[in-house]
């Protein structure tokens, strides 16, 4: 891992991040993180932006993949070098401590996951990265961004709970680790503004309503 002085904005909330996820969406977001895994084979590479305590870096890494991880957060990864070391990888994770606008590693990548990461920026500086992103994507890979769902679809009621969902969890990262409070992204909007098609979108539904989702935006081939 790289040194320097980062801004670590996870070190209160850090250790309990992936069970409070986990719980406040009664299991849905652990399955978002992985639902794109399946489209990687071994020896792909694979980068993950943001990657936190890593559930989906330690799940590819199994599968043969080659995986390499970002965070700028030393609280996040410390808590996914625990779960790797319990998960006794026979691949090694290559993870780096940085800012991921650092991280220059040119278009690379089968694919490249966004998951609960993009959110936490205002839109500007989301925007920045997105595209940052999809420059590490090589031609006919994917960019996989797992999220809380744009309020689209279904009446007043249904908009209102995800919208009222997805601004309690804002909140409380903005009050613990000065995230951004903003409307949902519509990131397949934005992917196909960025030359992508959409290849697939998978939903995970709370009490019956799509909360989050999982997008995965194609490059074109060459
Ligand atoms: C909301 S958490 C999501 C963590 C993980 N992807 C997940 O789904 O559980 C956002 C993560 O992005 C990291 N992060 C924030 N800004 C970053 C940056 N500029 N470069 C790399 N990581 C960053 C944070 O440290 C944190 O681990």
């Amino acid at each position: 891992m790289k040194n320097g002085d980062l801004r670590d904005g996870y070190w209160l909330m850090g250790f309990q991040y992936e069970l409070t996820g986990s719980l406040y969406s009664l299991g849905q977001i652990p399955k978002c993180k992985v639902a794109m895994l399946d489209h990687l084979k071994p020896g792909d590479k694979l980068l993950i932006a943001g990657v936190g305590h890593g559930i989906e870096a330690i799940k590819a890494a199994r599968r043969g993949v080659d995986v390499t991880a970002v965070d700028i957060s030393k609280t996040m990864l410390k808590y996914m070098q625990k779960k790797i070391e319990r998960a006794r990888l026979s691949k090694p994770i290559r993870i780096i401590n940085n800012d991921i606008l650092q991280e220059h590693h040119g278009p690379v990548y089968d694919m490249v996951i966004a998951n609960y990461f993009l959110n936490v920026f205002p839109r500007e500086k989301m925007l920045q990265i997105l595209t940052h992103l999809t420059s590490c994507v090589k031609p006919g890979g994917s960019m996989v961004i797992g999220d809380f769902t744009l309020p689209q679809n279904g009446g007043s009621f249904y908009k209102t709970f995800q919208t009222i969902y997805w601004y309690f969890a804002a909140t409380l990262y903005w009050l613990t680790a000065d995230n951004a409070v903003h409307p949902i992204y519509d990131y397949p909007g934005l992917l196909k503004s960025l030359g992508f098609e959409i290849a697939e979108i998978k939903y995970f539904k709370m009490l019956g309503m799509d909360c989050h989702w999982s997008i995965r935006g194609q490059k074109k081939a060459l």
